[in-house]
């Protein structure tokens, strides 16, 4: 894994591969952007000369290499463009992706130097993590040695005060982020219920946190209808892991329960296949909480925060459930499923109502749950709805705070006459196409408590990048919304006096 540090000086080390710097363009040409100063000065003020011959136009995210020739001791520059030069502040993603980028197109140096917009702690650790999550590489399948290794370190050039702990910040999360990227990467035929339910046993226990795992047996006694429906076509039985982290200072307490298919096949209800090929990244729900509870643990968090992931292979079989099947959930209700593939809904509910039990202050369920919500919003976007529009409107805003697209949605209350069902409380599925993101919200609304403030993030397409990488975002898993959860954690962190803030 890649590894960063900080720099206070703004020497860069002969032993670094690569000297990564940012530069804007505008209709009036190219600058340098703060970090890049001295460097402009070894090459005699003539850095902006030498990118614009090459045709550097100083966009966002746009790469440029140019040797040194023994000039300064990396033997190249990197510089990314960052687009206009900015009023105020510079915007943090702006930064992230910037560093991102110019580390992803690194692949196999060993070292690399960040000497981009650094002046503020806040800055350094975008720098950092937007590094870290573009060194991103998923090595492990590749025997043609086609791949080049991710960068081995990255130093960034930063004297801000508090720059030191702001990277540390910055790795915790991006470890989670990458955990995440390679569990949704992983193939299914590697990764079942049970084994994701070992893995988080591993890494919670190590990061402090208390795992409780239930079996199929203990599922199906505990009454957990939907995660047992859906997984019983699957010779991988299913799995509820609920994980636990608690402060002795905390006030609050965050639920998070995530989706966790590790491959959806559509059951009976099959898939096509080319709406299939990528179902392995079904559980990045789950790996988004397990991600989010093991940064919290990592960072010792004044706040409890329990994660459940509700673990289940959706497979056709003769011991699978049908449609037309009713199940009893958890919760005491019951579900007509029509649709074999509208299994998220099924494993969240039961996540959900247990989580109820916890009395959280507040519940997220996270999932790849609709494609109706990649129709809506595209691949970036995240669709939030919730049962209270501050809170709603709370989470779009964290989210953007981290530069993970989200935006707020509506859970339209006509649409629940849709999921009647002739025989049972609800039905999984209302029979017309249009709409599908907010009805599945109006499903998981019918199983929570009224008194209970909850939001549901559907990130069906965020969660996996299908087309090329961009960023710091790669191709394959991409990790979305964990670092939203984190910052959810770290929003209701701290005593009870500053509880009001939080509403
Ligand atoms: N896992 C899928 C949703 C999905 C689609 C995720 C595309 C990522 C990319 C989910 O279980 C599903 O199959 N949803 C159905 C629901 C329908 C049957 C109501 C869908 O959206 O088509
Ligand atoms: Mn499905
Ligand atoms: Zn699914």
């Amino acid at each position: 894994m890649t590894t960063v540090r900080v720099n206070a000086s703004d020497t860069v080390s002969d032993e670094t591969g690569a000297l990564i710097i940012g530069v804007h363009g505008s209709p009036e040409g190219l600058s340098t952007a703060p970090g890049a100063a001295s460097l402009d000065q070894a090459l005699d003020g003539r850095l902006t000369e030498i990118l614009t011959t090459v045709g550097f136009r100083g966009k966002a995210e746009e790469i440029a290499k140019i040797p040194t020739f023994g000039s300064i001791p990396a033997p190249v520059i990197v510089a990314v463009g960052l687009g206009d030069q900015p009023d105020g502040d510079y915007e943090l993603e702006t930064l992230r992706r910037a560093a991102g980028a110019a580390v992803r197109s690194l692949a196999g140096t060993a070292t690399a130097t960040i000497a981009l917009p650094a002046a503020t702690a806040e800055q350094a650790e975008a720098v950092a993590l937007g590094g870290l999550l573009g060194a991103y590489g998923f090595t492990r399948y590749r025997t043609d040695g086609d791949l080049r290794p991710p960068v081995g370190e990255l130093v960034v050039l930063s004297g801000a005060r508090g720059a030191e702990e702001a990277v540390r910040h910055a790795t915790t999360v991006a470890d989670s982020v990458t955990l995440v990227r390679d569990l949704v990467n992983t193939p299914p035929s590697d990764l079942w219920p049970a084994r994701l339910a070992e893995i988080a046993e591993e890494k919670g226990g190590e990061a402090g946190l208390s795992v409780e795992v239930l079996d199929e047996i203990q599922l199906k006694k505990g009454g957990y209808g939907g995660i047992v429906g859906v997984g019983q076509g699957s010779v991988n039985p299913p799995r509820l892991v609920r994980l636990a982290y608690t402060h002795p200072e905390a006030s609050r307490t965050v639920a998070f329960v995530g989706k966790g298919i590790t491959f959806d096949s559509g059951g009976l209800s099959l898939k096509p296949a080319a709406a299939m090929d990528w179902m392995k990244s079904d559980m990045g729900g789950a790996g988004a909480v397990l991600g989010a509870l093991l940064a919290v643990a990592r960072l010792g968090l004044p706040v409890n925060v329990v994660g459940y992931m509700c673990l289940a292979e959706n497979m056709p079989s003769g011991s699978a459930q049908r449609p037309s099947d009713v199940l009893h959930t958890y919760s005491g209700k019951t579900v007509e499923v029509l649709d074999t593939d509208a299994e998220g809904r099924l494993v969240l509910v039961d996540g959900i109502a247990r989580a109820t039990e916890d009395h959280p202050d507040l519940i997220v369920d996270v999932a790849t749950l609709t494609g109706a919500q990649i129709v809506a919003l595209g691949w970036r976007t995240a669709g939030v709805m919730a049962n209270d529009d501050a809170l709603r409107e709370q989470v779009v805003e964290i989210a953007a705070g981290q530069g993970e697209g989200a935006w707020g949605m509506p859970l339209p209350s006509e649409l629940r006459k849709g999921l009647d069902s002739p025989i049972a409380d609800i039905a999984n599925l209302q029979p017309e196409r249009w709409g599908s993101m907010l009805a599945a919200g109006i499903f998981l609304r019918e199983f929570v408590p009224a008194e209970v403030r909850w939001a549901h993030i559907d990130m069906a397409g965020p969660a996996f990048n299908k087309g090329e990488p961009h960023g710091y975002t790669p191709k394959g898993g991409t990790g979305a919304i964990t670092r939203t959860l984190i910052a959810i954690a770290e929003r209701y962190a701290g005593n009870g006096e500053t509880a009001e803030t939080v509403q």
